[in-house]
Parts: structure tokens; C-alpha cells; sequence
């Protein structure tokens, strides 16, 4: 009843030719695997060369970050309005490389999640745990705290119309993948955590696992039942692996 939702997170990678040869190369496996949705967040300095490539097929547009305003005296960031203007469809708020580089607290990416929606994105909230975290059984109170801030701002019902990823920071670019168990557990737990609050939205909402998700593991992963899909990075710039976790989300 869940859309499944596979998306390609880019990072700072990519030139212009080796993103027209990737996007041509994963074009078909989206076109043909219709009941996954698929999408690709490029630095945001490739949006428009990416819109370009993926004109006429299934992939859509994500950003990987954007700023709390619209416009402004704000040098260096991505206005969603204007993301929005080339096409993209959804952002990523609060990606852990994000609250760790860049010092989004919880505060900043409740902004960041309320201005993408209001200029009509659909925010894609990353939350995880750090490894000490996990250690000291702290894993699901900061999950229940990052998702709480944005909560208190933006309100339940926001979440009918955004993403939760979850994607354990010890497991980001570590190739030290969560188990199917343990990313299940967490994911269970979230929705469990959302459901006094808005049973609709528990139900609905899509949980992204991220972390070291390689086509290999993704079968497994997306078989448990809470997880709907993946939030990728490196597997996301090698076309043979993307393909290869697009298809094991169908
Ligand atoms: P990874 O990155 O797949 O390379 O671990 C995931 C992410 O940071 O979104």
C-alpha cells in the first residue's frame, strides 16, 4: 500500500558527462519498474543538467539540502523556489553529513523541512544514530527528538506529505550495513512512536532505509515490512548497483 521509494543521494560527486552516462544508464530499469518510484538528489549545481536527462522518463529530482528561506541574502545556499523552477520534486533535510558539516541542529532542519513543504517539495527527513548512541541504548529517544522538533513545528499531518529516512550514521559510507532485524526494529519502532499521534499518517508514511544499502542487501532489507525502500549514496553513483536496488524494491 506503500509506494516503494529507491533515491540516489550523489553527494559531492558526479561531472557532467559521468551523470548524462549514469542517468542513461539506470533510465530503462526506472522506466520499466513501475511500481517503484525513483529519484536522484545531484549536487545542486547539476539540477538543471539532470532535469534535462531524465526529461520523459520516471526518474524525478531531489535536492540534497535547502535553505530555510526563499531568497535572500544568503550566499551559497538553494532557495526550494528555485529548486522547485527546475524541476525537482523532492529535498533531503537534515542528511546526518548535514547536521555534523554543516551544524544543522534539530532546530535548523525543522526549518529547512517546513520551507521546502511550503514551496511544494517534499522534504525527506533524515534521522540516525551515531555509534556511541547505539551503544548506550540511546538509539530510539534521539530518533523520537529529531523527528519531535520538526513535529512541534511543522505538526503531524505534515508528515502526509513528506519521507523519513532512517539511516544509522554508523552505517553511512561505513559499508557496515544495519541488519534487516535491526533497521526493522528502528522502523517498526518509528511508526509505533507516530501512531498515537496520527494513525493515518503511521500507516502512510514511507521509512527510507540509508546506510550502506548495496544491491546485494537490498533484497533483504526491503522484504521486512516497515522499510519502503532506500535512501543510497555510494551504491547510487555505480549504475549496475542502482539498477540492482531498484529492482529489489519492486
Ligand atoms: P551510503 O550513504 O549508501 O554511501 O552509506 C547513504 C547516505 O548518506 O544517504
Amino acid at each position: 500500500m506503500r509506494t516503494p521509494l529507491v533515491m540516489g543521494n550523489w553527494k559531492l560527486y558526479g561531472t557532467k558527462d559521468s551523470i548524462t552516462a549514469l542517468i542513461k544508464g539506470i533510465k530503462e530499469a526506472a522506466n520499466t519498474t513501475t511500481n517503484v518510484d525513483v529519484v536522484v538528489c545531484p549536487p545542486a549545481i547539476f539540477i538543471d543538467h539532470v532535469a534535462n536527462n531524465i526529461n520523459g522518463s520516471r526518474i524525478e529530482l531531489g535536492a540534497q539540502d535547502i535553505s530555510t528561506n526563499v531568497s535572500g541574502a544568503f550566499t551559497g545556499e538553494t532557495s526550494p523556489l528555485m529548486a522547485k523552477e527546475f524541476g525537482a520534486k523532492y529535498s533531503l533535510v537534515g542528511h546526518s553529513e548535514c547536521r555534523q558539516h554543516h551544524n544543522d541542529t534539530n532546530a535548523v532542519v525543522a526549518a529547512k523541512f517546513v520551507c521546502a513543504q511550503a514551496n511544494g517539495l517534499i522534504p525527506v527527513l533524515c534521522i540516525g544514530e551515531t555509534p556511541e548512541e547505539r551503544e548506550t541504548d540511546k538509539t530510539f529517544s534521539v530518533l523520537e527528538a529529531q523527528l519531535k522538533a520538526v513535529i512541534d513545528v511543522a505538526g503531524i499531518e505534515a508528515f502526509e506529505n513528506a519521507v523519513i529516512a532512517y539511516e544509522p550514521i554508523w552505517a553511512i559510507g561505513t559499508g557496515k550495513v544495519a541488519t534487516s532485524e535491526q533497521a526493522q526494529e528502528v522502523h517498526a519502532h518509528i511508526r509505533a512512536w507516530l501512531k498515537p499521534q496520527n494513525p493515518s499518517v503511521a500507516q502512510k508514511v514511507q521509512i527510507l532505509y540509508g546506510g550502506s544499502v548495496k544491491a546485494n542487501n537490498a533484497i533483504e532489507l526491503f522484504a521486512q515490512k516497515d522499510i519502503d525502500g532506500g535512501l543510497v549514496g555510494g551504491a547510487a553513483l555505480i549504475v549496475e548497483e542502482f539498477i540492482g536496488i531498484i529492482e529489489a524494491a519492486k
